[in-house]
Protein backbone atom coordinates (compact mmCIF):
# COMPACT_ATOMS: atom_id res chain seq x y z
CA UNK A 1 0.00 0.00 0.00
CA UNK A 2 1.65 3.47 -0.86
CA UNK A 3 1.44 5.56 1.81
CA UNK A 4 3.38 8.50 3.45
CA UNK A 5 5.07 8.30 6.45
CA UNK A 6 5.38 11.45 9.04
CA UNK A 7 7.75 10.93 12.15
CA UNK A 8 7.33 13.27 14.85
CA UNK A 9 9.50 13.59 18.12
CA UNK A 10 7.75 13.46 21.56
CA UNK A 11 10.71 15.03 23.58
CA UNK A 12 10.28 14.16 27.41
CA UNK A 13 12.82 13.59 29.97
CA UNK A 14 14.30 10.11 29.13
CA UNK A 15 16.07 7.95 32.01
CA UNK A 16 16.75 4.98 29.69
CA UNK A 17 17.78 4.72 26.44
CA UNK A 18 17.19 7.43 23.89
CA UNK A 19 15.15 7.12 20.18
CA UNK A 20 15.91 8.73 17.25
CA UNK A 21 14.94 8.17 13.35
CA UNK A 22 16.50 8.66 10.21
CA UNK A 23 15.17 10.64 7.76
CA UNK A 24 13.52 12.80 10.31
CA UNK A 25 10.07 14.57 9.35
CA UNK A 26 8.19 13.30 6.46
CA UNK A 27 9.26 11.11 4.35
CA UNK A 28 8.59 9.64 0.84
CA UNK A 29 6.29 6.63 0.58
CA UNK A 30 8.04 2.97 0.98
CA UNK A 31 10.99 4.56 2.56
CA UNK A 32 13.33 3.14 4.09
CA UNK A 33 13.41 4.58 8.28
CA UNK A 34 15.54 3.41 10.19
CA UNK A 35 15.13 3.61 14.08
CA UNK A 36 17.87 4.05 16.22
CA UNK A 37 17.98 3.57 19.78
CA UNK A 38 21.02 4.94 22.01
CA UNK A 39 22.46 4.31 25.56
CA UNK A 40 25.28 3.35 27.29
CA UNK A 41 24.55 -0.26 27.18
CA UNK A 42 27.67 -1.84 27.58
CA UNK A 43 26.82 -5.52 28.82
CA UNK A 44 23.16 -4.89 29.23
CA UNK A 45 20.49 -6.07 26.15
CA UNK A 46 18.88 -3.56 24.18
CA UNK A 47 15.18 -4.20 22.52
CA UNK A 48 12.96 -1.69 20.44
CA UNK A 49 9.35 -1.92 21.59
CA UNK A 50 6.28 -0.64 19.17
CA UNK A 51 2.90 0.47 21.28
CA UNK A 52 4.22 -1.26 24.42
CA UNK A 53 5.00 -4.37 22.82
CA UNK A 54 8.43 -5.44 22.62
CA UNK A 55 8.80 -6.24 18.56
CA UNK A 56 12.90 -6.41 18.72
CA UNK A 57 16.05 -7.04 20.36
CA UNK A 58 18.97 -4.80 18.67
CA UNK A 59 22.32 -5.80 18.06
CA UNK A 60 23.66 -3.10 20.67
CA UNK A 61 27.32 -3.08 20.03
CA UNK A 62 28.99 0.24 21.81
CA UNK A 63 26.81 3.23 22.05
CA UNK A 64 23.52 1.69 20.97
CA UNK A 65 21.75 -0.24 17.91
CA UNK A 66 19.38 0.57 15.12
CA UNK A 67 16.12 -0.90 13.32
CA UNK A 68 15.79 -0.72 10.07
CA UNK A 69 11.91 -0.58 8.36
CA UNK A 70 13.09 -1.48 4.36
CA UNK A 71 9.84 0.01 3.13
CA UNK A 72 7.43 1.71 5.34
CA UNK A 73 3.82 1.17 5.27
CA UNK A 74 0.85 1.85 7.66
CA UNK A 75 0.94 -0.46 9.79
CA UNK A 76 4.24 0.58 10.82
CA UNK A 77 2.76 3.58 12.41
CA UNK A 78 2.52 3.39 16.40
CA UNK A 79 4.67 4.97 19.22
CA UNK A 80 8.17 3.43 19.69
CA UNK A 81 10.55 3.58 22.62
CA UNK A 82 13.73 1.67 23.19
CA UNK A 83 14.76 -0.42 26.43
CA UNK A 84 17.65 -2.11 28.18
CA UNK A 85 18.16 -4.54 30.38
CA UNK A 86 20.56 -6.71 32.48
CA UNK A 87 21.49 -9.96 30.56
CA UNK A 88 20.64 -11.56 34.61
CA UNK A 89 17.32 -10.21 34.71
CA UNK A 90 14.92 -12.38 32.68
CA UNK A 91 11.65 -10.06 32.83
CA UNK A 92 11.50 -6.80 31.93
CA UNK A 93 11.96 -3.90 34.84
CA UNK A 94 8.48 -2.03 35.32
CA UNK A 95 8.22 0.47 33.03
CA UNK A 96 10.48 3.60 33.82
CA UNK A 97 8.36 6.98 33.10
CA UNK A 98 8.78 8.62 31.31
CA UNK A 99 10.35 7.00 28.51
CA UNK A 100 11.56 8.99 25.05
CA UNK A 101 9.22 8.17 23.06
CA UNK A 102 9.22 8.37 19.10
CA UNK A 103 5.80 8.53 16.82
CA UNK A 104 5.28 7.08 13.44
CA UNK A 105 2.36 8.64 12.04
CA UNK A 106 1.04 6.86 8.48
CA UNK A 107 -1.28 8.54 5.83
CA UNK A 108 -5.17 8.11 5.86
CA UNK A 109 -6.59 6.18 3.18
CA UNK A 110 -10.03 7.52 3.16
CA UNK A 111 -7.99 11.24 1.76
CA UNK A 112 -7.90 10.90 -1.95
CA UNK A 113 -4.74 12.41 -3.63
CA UNK A 114 -4.10 15.75 -4.39
CA UNK A 115 -3.87 17.18 -8.36
CA UNK A 116 -0.35 18.17 -9.11
CA UNK A 117 0.59 20.57 -12.39
CA UNK A 118 2.94 22.90 -13.27
CA UNK A 119 2.77 26.51 -14.78
CA UNK A 120 4.41 26.60 -17.40
CA UNK A 121 2.86 23.41 -17.72
CA UNK A 122 5.58 21.68 -20.76
CA UNK A 123 8.67 22.70 -19.37
CA UNK A 124 10.94 25.56 -18.15
CA UNK A 125 13.36 26.91 -18.83
CA UNK A 126 17.06 27.72 -16.96
CA UNK A 127 16.87 30.23 -15.01
CA UNK A 128 13.26 30.71 -15.33
CA UNK A 129 10.65 30.47 -12.53
CA UNK A 130 8.15 27.42 -12.32
CA UNK A 131 4.84 26.86 -9.95
CA UNK A 132 4.31 23.76 -8.71
CA UNK A 133 0.34 23.45 -8.08
CA UNK A 134 -1.11 21.28 -5.86
CA UNK A 135 -5.18 21.24 -5.15
CA UNK A 136 -7.01 19.16 -3.18
CA UNK A 137 -11.52 18.57 -2.89
CA UNK A 138 -10.55 19.91 0.78
CA UNK A 139 -10.82 23.15 2.55
CA UNK A 140 -7.76 24.76 5.50
CA UNK A 141 -5.23 21.81 4.46
CA UNK A 142 -1.75 21.24 5.17
CA UNK A 143 0.09 20.56 2.08
CA UNK A 144 3.34 18.90 1.73
CA UNK A 145 5.28 19.03 -1.81
CA UNK A 146 8.27 16.76 -2.33
CA UNK A 147 10.68 15.53 -4.84
CA UNK A 148 10.55 11.46 -5.11
CA UNK A 149 14.08 10.08 -3.99
CA UNK A 150 15.05 13.19 -2.81
CA UNK A 151 13.94 13.40 1.27
CA UNK A 152 15.91 16.68 1.45
CA UNK A 153 13.02 18.75 -1.07
CA UNK A 154 10.65 19.12 0.81
CA UNK A 155 8.03 22.27 1.43
CA UNK A 156 5.01 22.69 3.49
CA UNK A 157 1.89 25.48 2.96
CA UNK A 158 -0.71 26.24 4.64
CA UNK A 159 -4.15 27.16 2.58
CA UNK A 160 -7.09 28.42 4.01
CA UNK A 161 -8.80 26.43 0.26
CA UNK A 162 -8.05 23.72 -1.47
CA UNK A 163 -5.05 24.78 -3.39
CA UNK A 164 -1.03 25.84 -2.56
CA UNK A 165 1.40 26.83 -4.95
CA UNK A 166 5.29 26.09 -4.63
CA UNK A 167 7.21 28.51 -6.74
CA UNK A 168 10.83 27.37 -7.57
CA UNK A 169 12.82 30.07 -8.73
CA UNK A 170 16.08 30.41 -11.34
CA UNK A 171 15.32 26.95 -11.98
CA UNK A 172 18.34 24.75 -12.31
CA UNK A 173 19.35 21.20 -13.62
CA UNK A 174 18.84 19.77 -10.31
CA UNK A 175 15.29 20.73 -10.25
CA UNK A 176 14.60 17.62 -12.74
CA UNK A 177 13.15 14.69 -11.64
CA UNK A 178 9.40 13.78 -10.33
CA UNK A 179 7.85 15.86 -7.30
CA UNK A 180 4.38 14.57 -5.83
CA UNK A 181 2.00 16.35 -3.26
CA UNK A 182 0.37 15.53 -0.20
CA UNK A 183 -2.66 16.96 1.69
CA UNK A 184 -4.11 16.71 5.20
CA UNK A 185 -6.64 18.20 7.89
CA UNK A 186 -4.39 21.16 9.07
CA UNK A 187 -6.37 20.49 12.90
CA UNK A 188 -5.02 16.94 12.69
CA UNK A 189 -1.50 17.25 11.67
CA UNK A 190 -0.89 13.20 12.04
CA UNK A 191 -3.35 12.65 8.75
CA UNK A 192 -1.66 12.31 5.47
CA UNK A 193 -3.61 11.78 2.40
CA UNK A 194 -1.92 9.66 -0.40
CA UNK A 195 0.76 11.40 -2.55
CA UNK A 196 -1.03 12.55 -5.96
CA UNK A 197 0.50 10.93 -9.17
CA UNK A 198 4.03 12.10 -9.65
CA UNK A 199 4.57 15.17 -11.82
CA UNK A 200 7.96 15.19 -14.17
CA UNK A 201 9.35 18.54 -14.38
CA UNK A 202 11.89 19.05 -17.59
CA UNK A 203 14.48 21.81 -17.74
CA UNK A 204 15.72 22.71 -21.15
CA UNK A 205 18.23 25.13 -21.86
CA UNK A 206 16.94 28.21 -23.95
CA UNK A 207 18.47 28.35 -27.04
CA UNK A 208 20.82 31.21 -27.90
CA UNK A 209 19.79 33.50 -30.40
CA UNK A 210 21.67 36.11 -31.29
CA UNK A 211 19.61 38.99 -31.74
CA UNK A 212 15.98 37.84 -29.92
CA UNK A 213 15.17 39.35 -26.88
CA UNK A 214 16.21 37.71 -24.06
CA UNK A 215 12.61 38.04 -22.59
CA UNK A 216 11.52 35.23 -25.25
CA UNK A 217 10.71 32.11 -23.81
CA UNK A 218 10.02 29.32 -26.13
CA UNK A 219 7.96 27.34 -23.43
CA UNK A 220 5.82 30.17 -22.53
C1 LIG B 1 11.39 34.86 -10.75
O1 LIG B 1 10.84 35.26 -9.52
C2 LIG B 1 11.53 36.33 -8.93
C3 LIG B 1 10.97 36.57 -7.55
O2 LIG B 1 9.57 36.61 -7.58
C4 LIG B 1 11.40 37.57 -9.82
O3 LIG B 1 12.09 38.64 -9.25
C5 LIG B 1 11.98 37.24 -11.18
O4 LIG B 1 11.79 38.32 -12.05
C6 LIG B 1 11.36 35.99 -11.77
N1 LIG B 1 12.10 35.60 -12.96
C7 LIG B 1 11.52 35.33 -14.13
C8 LIG B 1 12.43 34.92 -15.22
O5 LIG B 1 10.30 35.41 -14.27
C1 LIG C 1 20.79 31.34 -10.79
O1 LIG C 1 21.51 30.16 -10.51
C2 LIG C 1 22.80 30.11 -11.04
C3 LIG C 1 23.42 28.78 -10.69
O2 LIG C 1 22.51 27.77 -10.83
C4 LIG C 1 23.63 31.25 -10.47
O3 LIG C 1 24.90 31.25 -11.06
C5 LIG C 1 22.94 32.56 -10.74
O4 LIG C 1 23.63 33.59 -10.11
C6 LIG C 1 21.51 32.53 -10.21
N1 LIG C 1 20.83 33.75 -10.59
C7 LIG C 1 20.09 34.44 -9.72
C8 LIG C 1 19.41 35.64 -10.29
O5 LIG C 1 19.94 34.11 -8.57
Amino acid sequence: MVSALTVLFIELPAPGPSISVSPSGVIVPRAAVTIRCQCRCEARRLFLYKDGIQIQELDAAGDGGEFTIPSARREDAGFYHCRSRSRSEPEPEPEPEPHDYLRIVVAEPSYPKPTISLSPSRGVALGRNVTIRCECRCQKATFLMYKLGNPDVRHWAETAGGVAEFTIHNVSRRHTGSYSCQYGPKSDPSIWSHPSDPMELMVAVERLAVGVSQSHNTFQ
